[in-house]
């Protein structure tokens, strides 16, 4: 017999409730379509609050040397010149007006002395620009958007997982989705549809993303045609907790670096001035007294006149320095590094980071205003996602956009902390407002063919009747390993090439998993679905890697330990999936910058890549 499945109609459907798809979902909502937001969690809980130490936007509040001109240099170069150049002018020109907009929607920013929204120092930034609520700025803006979203009138499916996109005509026409509660089985019918699902860093088991981020919005565009680009670039936040085990990975913002927060190793040396690399040593301190004169103008409340602490350097270079303070052999007692913020007042340590001092003292019962952390890198972000229209978020298939960590350009090969909730709110609104805007030209809804329902849904309980196989959890658990250990931090061809023949193993034995009969909350046959998007992103990561021999940003080849501005300096990676189902690897070029943006880079760095 059949399976039955629900029918549902929106003019456009929102994957994934995270800011992203918050943002987007008010726009179109505000346009006046019908919207749903389908969401793998409850909503609110999204890794959006995983940006907890604040939101970079040009408002020049705390600095007024600031403007959005600084901020695309900045993105630009912390990029490492790999970005969408379109997108980050697009960003730092928007990004302030994002924030403002969000203050009027309710969020409740930091204030400084004379009551204005207050910003933080962060890595790569050249001027304090994250404007913060404590350290918990992501869960602020979730908060704000989903009490303006649900009020705009957005129709909410929680706790559903997307597995198809469906297409007609070379167009998306809808979405199939299954409840995790209770397995009803879901038929999206809309004009356009938009991925906001966050990223993919599950597949590494040190990570700060929590059990949602295993890619399905990456793998359902790329199973649908999408071309995805950038995948080698994933970002490994420098400060995850290490100890006690059970909380390795849990993120500690880089707004401890930004208050102050000085990083050594087990000898007590400030290692972070023996890592500055060339492109900044214009702009970073080389002397521990420098260094300190400028947490002094910063604690005064003065604009800082000396070059900032190493440990703001950008993400990329702080992960790859703890990293080898490890492998010397200098690591701390449990194999990180030493993150010390106890030197400030205590009260400006529980006022400015009250998250991180009830963090380490409920989970590691460490004292942060008297002892230090220990703290070391943790998968947090992907920079590779699906390639969209750097005006519109429309990706290579007509009707599907996507906005967020889901979506690639704007980061190049190193994020900046702080640019992806900034990313997230002008991007997700540009997305709304386009796919909002295309659903309203399109008249009624298609047919979804009953075949490839039927083929979708077969597909989808497939798991529940197999047998005698393995624990699906121990195959997730064994790809997350084998990611961390091979397509890690430090790659080379050969674990590169290892890594992708260990995919093929884990994919036969995910083929064969049995996660028992029901389909009523059952764990393990959400696990076996997510299998496929798990082991595609991974795939998509390693080969994009084992081809990019050189090291930019995120991305470092033991093997090629340079950057090759000559061959790969211009050029983004572009995975697509052949007819016969393999992954094809190409490579696509941005525009030539437009000479005026170009004469706010670096020329020193720009000689270098020419
Ligand atoms: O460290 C943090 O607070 C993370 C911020 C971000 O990823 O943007």
């Amino acid at each position: 017999m059949a399976e039955s499945y629900v029918t549902h109609e929106h003019d456009v459907v929102v994957i994934g409730a995270g800011g992203a798809g918050l943002r987007a979902a008010i726009e179109v909502s505000q346009s006046g379509a019908s919207v749903a937001m389908i969401c793998k969690s409850m909503l609110g809980k999204a890794h959006t609050v995983m940006a907890e130490g604040g939101a970079a936007a040009a408002l020049g509040n705390a600095d007024p040397r600031d403007n959005w001109q600084v901020h695309f240099r900045d993105t630009m170069k912390g990029g490492k010149y790999l970005n969408d150049w379109r997108m980050a002018e697009i960003h730092a020109r928007e990004a302030a007006d994002r924030i403002r907009e969000l203050e009027t929607w309710g969020a409740v920013f930091d204030r400084t002395p004379t009551g204005m929204t207050n910003q933080r120092n962060f890595g790569g930034h050249t001027y304090p620009r994250l404007a913060h609520i404590g350290d918990a700025t992501g869960l602020e803006l979730i908060r704000t958007l989903q009490e303006k979203g649900v009020h705009m009138g957005m129709e909410v499916y929680m706790e559903f997982t997307v597995r198809r996109l469906f297409q007609s005509d070379g167009r998306v026409t809808g979405c199939f989705a299954y409840d995790r509660n209770d397995g009803s089985l879901h038929v999206f019918r809309a004009k356009t549809i938009i991925l906001a699902t966050g990223g993919i860093t599950r597949c590494w088991s040190v990570c700060s993303g929590s059990w949602e981020y295993t890619g399905e919005g990456h793998a359902l565009a790329y199973w649908a045609g999408a071309e995805m680009g950038d995948m080698e670039f994933v970002q490994f936040h420098p400060t995850g907790m290490i100890w006690p085990p059970s909380v390795k990975g849990i993120l500690v913002t880089e707004g401890v670096r930004g208050e102050g927060g000085m990083l050594t190793n087990s000898e007590g040396e400030r290692f972070m001035f023996n890592y500055v690399p060339e492109m900044y040593k214009d702009e970073f301190a080389d002397t521990e007294k420098e260094a300190l004169e400028w947490v002094d103008e910063i604690i005064a409340g003065e604009l800082a006149t000396v070059r900032r602490p190493p440990e703001l350097l950008t993400r990329d270079v702080v992960a790859k320095a703890i990293n080898s303070e490890r492998a010397a052999g200098r690591a701390s007692e449990h194999g990180g590094v030493y993150l010390d913020i106890s030197w400030r007042d205590e009260d400006q340590v529980k006022k400015k980071l009250p998250g991180m001092y009830h963090q380490f003292k409920e989970l590691a019962a460490v004292d942060i205003t008297k002892t230090p952390m220990e703290v070391g890198p943790t998968a947090h972000y992907v920079m590779g996602g699906v390639k969209v229209h750097h005006e519109t978020q429309e990706s290579s298939i007509a009707g599907l956009y996507a906005a967020g960590e889901a979506a690639t350009g704007l980061h190049g090969a190193n994020r900046l902390g702080g640019n992806s909730l900034t990313d997230l709110l002008v991007f997700g609104r540009i997305a709304g407002e386009r796919a909002a805007a295309q659903a309203s030209e399109i008249d009624g809804f298609v047919d979804i063919d009953e075949e490839e329902i039927a083929d979708v849904i077969a597909e989808t309980i497939a798991p529940l009747s197999r047998e005698g196989g393995e624990n699906p959890a121990k195959v997730v658990e064994d790809l997350r390993e084998m990611m961390q250990e091979k397509v890690g931090i430090i790659r080379s061809r050969e674990l590169l090439e290892e890594s992708l023949h260990d995919l093929d193993e884990l994919e036969s034995r995910a083929a064969s998993t049995s996660p028992g009969g029901s389909r009523i909350y059952n764990p393990g046959w959400h696990q076996a679905l997510e299998l496929s998007a798990m082991l595609d992103v991974s795939r998509m990561c390693a080969l994009a890697a084992l081809h990019r021999e050189e090291s930019r940003g995120a991305h470092t080849r033991g093997d090629f330990p340079d950057p090759d501005y000559e061959h790969w300096g211009k050029i983004t990676s572009v995975i697509t999936m052949k007819s016969n189902g393999s992954m094809s690897i190409e490579y696509s070029r941005y525009p030539p910058i437009d000479p005026e943006l170009k004469s706010l880079l670096d020329t020193a760095d720009l000689q270098e890549r020419e």
